[in-house]
């Protein structure tokens, strides 16, 4: 019989959530878990990734079945001027991680992200496609993945894209803002990717922790999630102010697809960001929702906390 990650019989499965105000870390702490898990949770300035020491002395402490990091430096644009910052969060920190996952016998669950990626392959990207970041944040995430794999066997990398939720800052309240504002919105149309819902992902990795727990031994190593379907940002913002004004919510008369040169930022972004998710649907049965159901809920919720807010 499979020994489940550092189990011992009768007793409750811990989980250990690294960045719980992060959009991935929200829904993870709100999401309804199994019966037998116990989710605790941290984040900054209790531990903070760039005093590695400090988070290894806490997950010896705590003692968790799975560490599951949902911390980053996630400010990709930044990351161009702050090097130093982005590699300690997202290299070191991470492999601080799992070397303290190593010591007690735990597994790490870590996200990461399609720009690990240049975006030059025709298709979509599998996991085994070698990796050549072209941003300063996509190189750090990428040593981040090695450095995990190097040091812990017991470790799930989820490579995803585009993430968003109801909270922190994300592409869908941009949109959202600006639509309420102007009349008129360039946006990129020659990026590809598919939109995340980070609810989605901590389904996903729910999923994940609980079929480790049950005793799976052959889930581990990099797999891509990312909400079912793919579009560009341009088609992103298009369904978003689609479904917006079925909510009668403001939005832009005039919508221009524009080229990635027509609006320049300090990190260059993959064109192709497809990620093939077979993988994950074979060896977990995990498949996302259409990013547009995904999408409707966010706002839903979003217009539900609109509407509270003014009640008050
Ligand atoms: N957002 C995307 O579009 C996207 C796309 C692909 C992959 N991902 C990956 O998905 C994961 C989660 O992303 P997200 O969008 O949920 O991130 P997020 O909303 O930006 O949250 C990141 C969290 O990390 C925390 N953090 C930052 N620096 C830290 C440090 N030194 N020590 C401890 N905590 C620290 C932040 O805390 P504070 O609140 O204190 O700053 C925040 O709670 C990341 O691994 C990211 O690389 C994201």
């Amino acid at each position: 019989m499979l020994r489940p990650v550092g189990h011992t019989p009768g007793m409750t499965n811990k989980i250990l959530v690294i960045g719980r105000i992060g959009q991935i870390g929200h829904e993870l702490l709100r999401s309804w878990w199994p019966a037998g898990f116990e989710v605790e949770s941290i984040e900054r300035p209790r531990l903070d990734l760039t005093r590695p020491q400090e988070a290894r002395d806490i997950i010896a402490a705590a003692r968790p079945r799975i560490v599951v990091n949902a911390a980053a430096y996630t400010a990709v644009d930044a990351a161009e001027s702050d090097p130093d910052t982005a590699f300690a969060i997202n290299r070191d920190g991470p492999a601080a991680l799992a070397g303290a996952c190593r010591e007690i016998g735990a597994a790490l669950v870590h996200f990461s992200t399609d720009y690990v990626y240049d975006g030059r392959k025709a298709g979509a990207y599998v996991e085994t496609d070698p990796i050549a970041p072209l941003s300063v944040y996509g190189a750090s995430k990428a040593e981040g993945d090695a450095a995990i794999a190097e040091r812990l066997d017991r470790h799930v990398i989820l490579r995803t894209s585009w993430v968003y939720s109801a909270t922190g800052q994300n592409f869908v309240k941009t949109m959202l803002r600006l639509g309420a504002e102007r009349d008129r919105l360039g946006i990129v149309d020659d990026q590809h990717g598919s939109p995340t819902a980070a609810a989605d992902l901590a389904a996903a990795t729910i999923a994940i922790c609980t079929a480790l727990a049950a005793g799976k031994d052959d889930g581990y190593g990099i797999f891509h999630f990312r909400g079912d379907g793919a579009t560009t940002w341009y088609g992103f913002a298009r369904e978003i102010f689609r479904q917006a004004s079925a909510h009668g919510l403001k939005t832009p008369r005039l919508v221009d697809a524009i080229v990635t040169e027509a609006y320049p930022t300090p990190a260059v972004r993959p064109r192709n960001s497809a990620l093939d998710c077979r993988k994950i649907a074979r060896a977990y049965g995990i498949v996302a929702p259409p990013w547009q159901t995904s999408l409707a809920a966010v706002l839903d919720e979003l217009i539900e906390a609109a509407a509270r807010a003014e009640a008050v």
